[in-house]
């Protein structure tokens, strides 16, 4: 088994299930265009992600980590009438990319997205109220996965459902006593969702176009 196969069972998934999605390809183009790296979540990803929102009949959405804003896109199209999603991205050019993506996919107006590092962005929220959220997707630098769970919980409610992606990292998630930074993170997240009595949590292994990782997901007991 390779990762071209994995990428060709991808191709096939998304052509027997997904209608053609000229807005989200054209997303995907400028951010290549606008030298973003390809670490958006694969199509497959995004659609799962908008199945758990809907599943979840979500009203307010927290992402942390926007990057070109395809994920997002994924997850506003999937938002009930007068939902929202806030996204918190640390880069401004990444945040310039998302914001004429969210334009150029029509979600503008359910789209808040704040700039800066997340740690403040989600201290603001905090003493806003902004929460609870319904659904909150953790994406970004993973070293700070148990920062960012640790917040996700005070922004939550019972029923919340969080999810942290990139908890596999082809099997590295194994390596006890590795000192890769992203590895550790991922770890810490087993450990906190493991660890924390108010949160019921698993995780998928995913192959695919990306290569072999994983979404840990849980809810909020
Ligand atoms: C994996 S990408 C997000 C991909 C996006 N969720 C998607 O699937 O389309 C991670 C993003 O997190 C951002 N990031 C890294 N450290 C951050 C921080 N401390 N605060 C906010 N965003 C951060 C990076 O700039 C990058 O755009």
């Amino acid at each position: 088994m390779s990762k071209k196969i994995w990428a060709a069972v991808d191709d096939y998934i998304v052509d027997a299930l997904f209608e053609a999605d000229p807005a989200l390809d054209a997303v995907l183009a400028a951010n290549r265009d606008q030298g973003l790296p390809p670490i958006d979540v694969s199509p497959a990803q995004g659609k799962l992600l908008s199945l758990l929102a809907r599943i979840q009949g979500a009203r307010k959405i927290l992402e942390i980590g926007t990057l070109g804003g395809y994920s997002t896109i994924w997850m506003a199209r999937a938002l009930r009438m007068d939902g929202k999603i806030v996204t918190l991205e640390l880069d401004s050019h990444h945040a310039k990319v998302a914001q004429s993506n969210f334009r150029r996919a029509g979600v503008s107006e359910r789209v808040e997205l704040r700039v800066g590092p997340a740690l403040q962005s989600l201290a603001a929220l905090s003493a806003e109220n902004a929460g609870p959220f319904d659904l909150i997707f953790i994406d970004a630098d993973k070293p700070n996965n148990p920062n960012y769970l640790s917040w996700a919980m005070r922004l939550s409610r019972p029923g919340t459902v969080i999810i942290c992606d990139n908890v596999i990292r082809d099997g590295a998630v194994l390596d006890e006593g590795g000192h890769d930074a992203n590895v550790v993170g991922a770890r810490a997240a087993f450990s906190f969702i493991g660890g924390d009595k108010r949160l019921d949590g698993t995780a998928i292994q995913m192959v695919g176009a990306k290569g072999y990782d994983g979404f840990a997901i849980a809810i909020v007991e």
